[in-house]
């Protein structure tokens, strides 16, 4: 059997969603259990679901990580009329699945969809609860048994939706409209991959008890295990109840699920993944499309990334059809074997011994192999036998032949009878084994606690019908000295066993070897794209700035640099952690607080949700920390998500040099970079003015591309200042948090012991008047003494908490693009008979006129104008890091005032200050 088909390149490299959450009705009253939330493709799910106001259960099996899920996900939709909840599941103990089925049944009558998306990636020995292979236990078994348990709630919402569909449109026929409760079976392209050839799941040991199997091979099996299950849910219960089944490919995506995967495996990963939200849209599609029919799925068809409908490889139809049909049956087979491993009175009895397949005591004689299996099984042994009254247990092990011998143990005794006469056995019961009849009598032999003294306790056989094992409590675990294993009938015959595991063997490597195969060569096509990419950046493309004249910059080419010095500016700015040149320090990033700003749309969505704009000149000794934070939030918030437009001129230092040398690298990552360099000198004629222009040109790129940028852009705007990656967030995340049009840093200048607030001529407090008074004749001496006239501004900017504002700049700004993409607001000097104030207050005075008054200034993010003083401005002020996301804070709201100050103090000159209505000109 091939491994390769036909669509496996289309799923490696699929087109972009065109499912996505704007496709879906609104999704009040709908609910969802999505497993494996907490992070992944799972909690875009989740979100996605949320933002049109579904209501999600987040199952996992981390409380700690599932609320801090929903916290992620409630922050980035703020709007959404939906519910988040909390569903403990622990998939690897299928014992505990009931209580999470009863958890959610207590307090949901309807159940919508239900998406099996967690799973596992496992390279450990360690095995489930009850013994299970971890791949087979997690992402199979206890999948299965959860699916089974909330199915009478699924068919229940398939009636009631039913009925209420035929209530609103008449007589229907059943089953032909709806498809509205579905169960998503997350599979993989590693289903279609390790798939036995028209038979899906192998038969031959499933569980891996006797056979060793790599953990790639492992989690391809148990992939293979969720198509199946879907198929055969499909036929036996799907189209009886009214539930769409079906699996799915969520594409490869850059999860946490390579977690436990050696370096190299997650190097050639990273090549050939896609953001999980991509994931998310794949399963969006299998839950919700319409496309997704009875009819279309069922295992014939199954939906492949980024939620597209497409066949199941061709030989799978022999596994979904039966052996009266031509077929080989071979799910069914898979579903009944699986039923048997999730038989309550197997689940919650305190002995739970598995059937096994297995040879007779005349042809095969076994025992525990301790050496070969080490860790694993001793673990196992252990977890089976440290258990006590009312707890599970479970007797097995990996175990392999050995010569014949007359001793059999105990673990092979488990293995020759079937759990229907163990179960029911209770201490000194007789019970029926085949046909031999198993006397459970008392002994004096505990368990005992290692499984090398397990191993060692040895049973003998006994030539008379009567073998017998015995348990003398509940708590203890004991067995006779002897014992005969009944004459159950072996599945295969020795060396039929023999052939079949050997082919097993074979076929994985073979599928294995071909999995490397196709991985390698990924990894070589990527490496040579990336070891390329320098040259590759050469190549002629579609220019970001095609056709303006101003594409070469000014202080290009002038030698101001050498070429050496050119490169290690360029280096310094794309790798954070470079030493070479000196810049600020800034702390680590808090991932989790910022990552509710990461877009959760596709990839190849052509919506730019951030646009950096930028205005330098001669400033090239800020660059590596100004233009490297810039690029480290980059590439947080993901490259193709971010546009980077910087206008730069007359920078004689070499400024604009490096500027444009970024062009390649940014290129690369790939993020959108405008550069244009401009003769415009602000120094000289209409300051004001021309500071104006060149902010719109920084801007341009905006409205040039509107298929790019729309209302919902966020644009951050940055003087030449030392901030930090947490700073840029920081503003990012509070206008989104307060829900705010524009929010503004804190400058600071004059480092000694009271810094100065830099942005007096910009910044308008609520009550219309400047942060802090100065005098006609100009003194600053009162710069200590800020909001002296402003209790309420005081008091927050005193405890670091965000508050409104008339007018801000403050050295960066994060603010909406609606008011320029919709209403053409743009930076402009003062009209005649307005006050001369500078462009950013002339811009946040349009911002009010225009309805967007919601302006933040944010006291704990300090900048300075260089790296020395930022450091020195942070270290009296604090990093914003140490004001804002200690556990157990809670970020602060503000109570918007939708009415300007009716008057604006106007300081053209400290001699003539004067107060001004605020709308002057604009009325
Ligand atoms: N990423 C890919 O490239 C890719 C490709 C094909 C298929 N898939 C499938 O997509 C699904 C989602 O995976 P992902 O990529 O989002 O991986 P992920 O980031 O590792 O997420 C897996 C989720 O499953 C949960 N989980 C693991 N063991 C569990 C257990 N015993 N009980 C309950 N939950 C458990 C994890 O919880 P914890 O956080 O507590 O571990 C996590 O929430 C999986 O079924 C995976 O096989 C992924």
């Amino acid at each position: 059997m091939g491994i390769v088909n036909s669509s496996m390149l289309t799923q490696l490299f699929p087109p972009k969603p065109a499912f996505t959450e704007k496709s879906i009705p609104d999704l009040q009253g709908k609910v969802y259990i999505v497993t494996g939330s907490n992070t992944g493709v799972g909690k875009e799910l989740a979100r996605l679901l949320y933002s049109r106001n579904g209501r999600v259960y987040i199952a996992a099996r981390s409380e700690a990580k599932a609320l801090s899920a929903i916290e992620d996900i409630e922050r980035s939709a703020p709007r959404s009329k939906g519910a988040l909840r909390f569903l403990r599941l622990d998939l690897a103990d299928l014992a505990t699945i009931k209580a999470t089925v009863e958890e959610f049944t207590g307090r949901e009558s309807r159940l919508h969809v239900l998406f099996n998306n967690a799973g596992v990636m496992y390279a450990g020995a360690d095995r489930t609860a009850q013994g299970h292979e971890m791949h087979l236990g997690v992402n199979v078994l206890g999948t299965f048994l959860l699916t089974k348990l909330l199915t009478p709630t699924l068919a229940a919402t398939a009636r009631a939706e039913q009925e209420e569909e035929e209530e609103e449109e008449g007589e229907e026929e059943r089953g032909t409209a709806g498809a509205a409760v579905r169960v998503v079976w997350v599979a993989s392209q590693a289903a279609e991959m390790f798939a036995a050839r028209s038979v899906g799941m192998p038969m031959d040991d499933p569980d891996c008890s006797a056979t060793e199997r790599a953990p790639l091979d492992r989690y391809g099996l148990s992939k293979v295990g969720n198509w199946a299950h879907a198929a055969e849910y499909a036929k036996r219960v799907g189209r009886r109840e009214g539930i769409v089944s079906v699996a799915l490919n969520p594409g490869n995506l850059a999860s946490e699920l390579y977690r436990e995967q050696r370096g190299l495996f997650r190097l050639l990963a990273r090549m050939i993944t896609y953001p999980c939200v991509n994931g998310a849209y794949t399963e969006l599609f299998a839950g919700l499309s319409p496309e997704v029919t009875m009819g279309r799925t069922g295992g014939l068809d199954w939906v492949i990334p980024f939620g597209r409908i497409q066949p199941i490889r061709k030989d799978l139809m022999d596994a979904i059809k039966s052996e009266a049909e031509g077929g080989t049956d071979g799910n069914a087979k898979f579903w009944d074997w699986t039923e048997e491993q999730v038989r309550p009175d197997l689940l919650y009895q305190h002995f739970t011994l598995p059937q096994r397949k297995f040879q007779t005591p005349e042809t095969v004689m076994s025992h525990m192999n301790v050496t070969r299996f080490g860790s694993s099984a001793f673990r196992r042994a252990r977890a089976t036998s440290r258990s006590t009254q009312g707890s599970r247990r479970r007797l097995g092990g990996n175990f392999r032949r050995s010569a014949a011998s007359g001793t059999r143990t105990i673990a092979d005794a488990a293995r020759c009878k079937t759990p229907d006469a163990v179960q029911r056995a209770n201490p000194a019961d007789e019970v029926q084994i085949g046909g031999a009849r198993l006397a459970i009598t008392a002994s004096q032999t505990r368990i005992p606690p290692s499984l090398r003294s397990l191993s060692d306790s040895p049973l003998q056989f006994k030539s008379e019908p009567t073998p017998t094992i015995t348990r003398a409590s509940l708590t203890t675990l004991t067995f006779v000295h002897s014992y005969e294993c009944p004459p159950i009938q072996p599945l295969l015959k020795a060396e039929n066993l023999d052939r079949g595991h050997a082919q097993t063997a074979r076929t994985m490597k073979r599928k294995r070897i071909s999995f490397a195969t196709q991985l390698a060569c990924l990894a070589l096509v990527a490496l040579t794209l990336y070891f390329s990419r320098r040259q590759l950046a050469q190549l002629p493309r579609p220019s970001l700035l095609s056709g303006n004249s101003n594409e070469t910059p000014a202080g290009s080419n002038n030698g101001a640099l050498s070429q050496g010095s050119l490169e290690a500016y360029v280096k310094a700015i794309m790798e954070p952690g470079d030493k070479e040149l000196p810049r600020m320090e800034c702390p680590q990033l808090s991932i989790s607080r910022y990552n509710h700003l990461k877009p959760s749309v596709p990839i190849r969505d052509p919506e730019i949700p951030y646009f950096f704009a930028l205005d330098l000149r001669d400033c090239l000794n800020i660059l590596p920390r100004l233009i490297g934070s810039v690029v480290e939030v980059i590439r947080f918030l993901g490259p193709e998500r971010c546009a980077l437009s910087i206008v730069e001129g007359h920078s004689p230092d070499g400024t604009g040099e490096v500027l444009q040398a970024l062009k390649t690298e940014l290129d690369i990552l790939p993020t959108t970079y405008y550069f244009q360099s401009t003769d415009i000198d602000p120094t000289h004629g209409d300051r004001i003015a021309k500071l104006a222009t060149l902010r719109n040109m920084a801007l341009q790129p905006m409205l040039l591309h509107p298929k790019s940028f729309s209302a919902d852009t966020t644009v951050v705007f940055i003087n030449d200042v030392a901030i930090c990656p947490e700073d840029i967030l920081e503003l990012l995340h509070q206008r989104r948090h307060l829900d705010a049009d524009m929010t503004c840093a804190f400058d600071w200048t004059y480092v000694g012991r009271d810094p100065t607030f830099y942005d007096v001529w910009v910044a308008r407090g609520m009550n219309g008047d400047s942060f802090f008074e100065v005098p006609a004749d100009g003194s600053w001496d009162s710069a200590w003494n800020l909001f002296w006239n402003d209790p309420e501004a005081q008091s927050r900017y005193s405890s670091h908490r965000p508050f409104q504002a008339f007018s801000c700049w403050n050295g960066a700004a994060a603010f909406t693009a609606a008011p320029i993409v919709e209403k053409k607001v743009a930076f402009r000097g003062p009209r005649e008979g307005e006050c001369g104030q500078g462009e950013p207050q002339l811009f946040c005075k349009d911002l009010w006129f225009n309805g967007y008054g919601r302006i933040a200034v944010v006291p704990a993010v300090s900048l300075g104008y260089s790296d020395a003083t930022g450091k020195q401005i942070k270290d009296a002020k604090g990093y914003t890091s140490q004001w804002v996301g200690q556990d157990g804070q809670v970020d602060d709201t503000i109570e918007w005032q939708h009415e300007p100050p009716e008057r604006i103090k106007c300081m053209p000159a400290w001699e003539n200050q004067h107060w001004q209505l605020w709308n002057e000109t604009l009325r």
